[in-house]
């Protein structure tokens, strides 16, 4: 099936010069020229400080950061006030744990996770059940690798307080059925989390349509810069939620006797925020509006399609995952380990990555230590899959 007629941006990408096929966008997308653009602006000659200037720099940074919040907020479907800047999704699961979960859960509290999570929304959890005495239940796969929400129908109690799962799984490219698991979560009055870094790059997000609880994401994986992303938390649940770290910007007043803090989502930004990066986050946003989260989510499902049928058409691989994967294909040599693959693929110029992903659970579910990892952009084509298809072939050659 032919895809070149969708999207190929290449020439948008600098990092992307020469000949290179770059299919780790999973792990970080590659930057477009006006994304670069709009942080060297910021970083020059617009630069100032945000939220304490009397000076006119100031102010209109200040205007600018909030308006990087308001698009990025509109991006997800949400409101401006519950949007917090963080340094990446890992600080923004870190926050609810902290803040909500510290507040919330009590010994013998249920937190129900599942097999396939990154490391970054299985370890906060096992830190807050170290500290409030609560405990994680593991929701299993189905065969197809999918989150197995009938199994966490079964698996959920009046106990669960939180239920935080991934909304597109960063190994194996399958999507949760978000809005049934805010359902099963409601149900028995838990929250629900999603952990959106994979989705919010790959398919249109709704928080309101999702009726999730927090979604947490980062901009570096959404073509923006690294050292910022987003937690999206409902309204009421995040005017809520006690600070998070304390410092300047996040108080109303000070003494040494009490300090007041002031209101959501700026009590949880304290210190001198990532100006700069939000400005970059903004501008991703604007980029990928542009393109259109339909054309993105049918060029990379075209790309998954063409590249699983390669993949298959060789008798010796083992392919991760649905069919229906979101710009994401894990899989496996027989006889050739993961790292001997991306080695010799990086000689032809291909960039796959090879590993655990962030993802051991699901690493030992599967039964094995690492998988390679294709995973496409808005600047993928059939040139990435004919050359990583071509660099499978001369790996055997040269293993057999
Ligand atoms: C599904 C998923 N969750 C969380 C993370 C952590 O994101 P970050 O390192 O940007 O905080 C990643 C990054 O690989 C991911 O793929």
């Amino acid at each position: 099936m032919s895809v070149t007629d969708t999207i190929s941006r290449k020439a948008e990408f600098p990092g992307l010069a020469g000949e290179w096929h770059y299919l780790d966008t999973a792990a970080t997308a590659q930057k477009p020229q006006v994304v670069i653009d709009a942080v060297t602006r910021a970083l020059g000659e617009d630069y100032a400080t945000v939220h304490r200037g009397v000076y006119a720099r100031s102010a209109e940074m200040t205007l600018a950061y909030e308006a990087a919040r308001r698009r990025v907020a509109g991006f997800i479907g949400g409101k401006p006030e519950e949007l917090v800047f963080t340094r990446g999704a890992t600080e923004a699961i870190n926050l609810v744990a902290a803040s909500w979960g510290a507040a919330n859960l009590k010994p013998s509290d249920r937190i129900l996770l599942s097999v396939l999570e990154h490391h970054s929304n299985i370890v906060p959890w096992q830190l807050l059940a170290e500290r409030t005495g609560a405990v994680i239940d593991v929701c299993p796969l189905t065969d197809d690798g999918r989150i197995d929400l009938d199994a966490a129908e079964a698996m959920l109690t009046p106990a669960h307080k939180l239920v935080a799962l991934a909304h597109v799984s960063n190994v194996l490219g399958s999507e949760l059925d978000a809005r049934r698991a805010a359902d099963l979560a409601h149900a028995v009055g838990a929250k629900l989390l999603l952990d959106g870094c994979q989705a919010v790059p790959r398919t249109r997000i709704d928080v309101a349509a999702l009726d999730c609880d927090f979604y947490a994401f980062s901009a570096h994986k959404l073509y923006g810069p690294t050292g910022i992303g987003a937690l999206w938390a409902q309204g009421e649940i995040l005017a809520a939620m006690p600070p998070f770290q304390g410092g300047g910007a996040m108080i109303d007043r000070v003494t040494f006797e009490k300090t007041t803090y002031t209101s959501a989502p700026q009590r949880f930004e304290a210190g001198t925020p990532a100006i700069t990066e939000a400005i970059g986050f903004g501008a991703a946003v604007d980029y990928v509006e542009k393109i259109g989260l339909d054309a993105l989510e049918r060029h990379e499902r075209a790309l998954v399609r063409q590249l699983r049928e390669g993949l298959r058409g060789m008798n010796d691989v083992t392919l991760y995952g649905p069919e229906d994967s979101l710009g994401i294909v894990s899989f496996a040599l027989d006889g050739i380990h993961p790292h001997d693959l991306g080695t010799i693929l990086d000689e032809e110029n291909v960039a796959i990555r090879a590993g655990h992903h962030c993802a051991q659970p699901l690493m030992d579910h599967l039964g094995i230590s690492a998988t390679a990892r294709a995973s496409f952009g808005i600047y993928s084509d059939e040139s990435d899959i004919a050359a990583l298809l071509a660099g499978i072939e001369r790996t055997r050659r040269i293993f057999r």
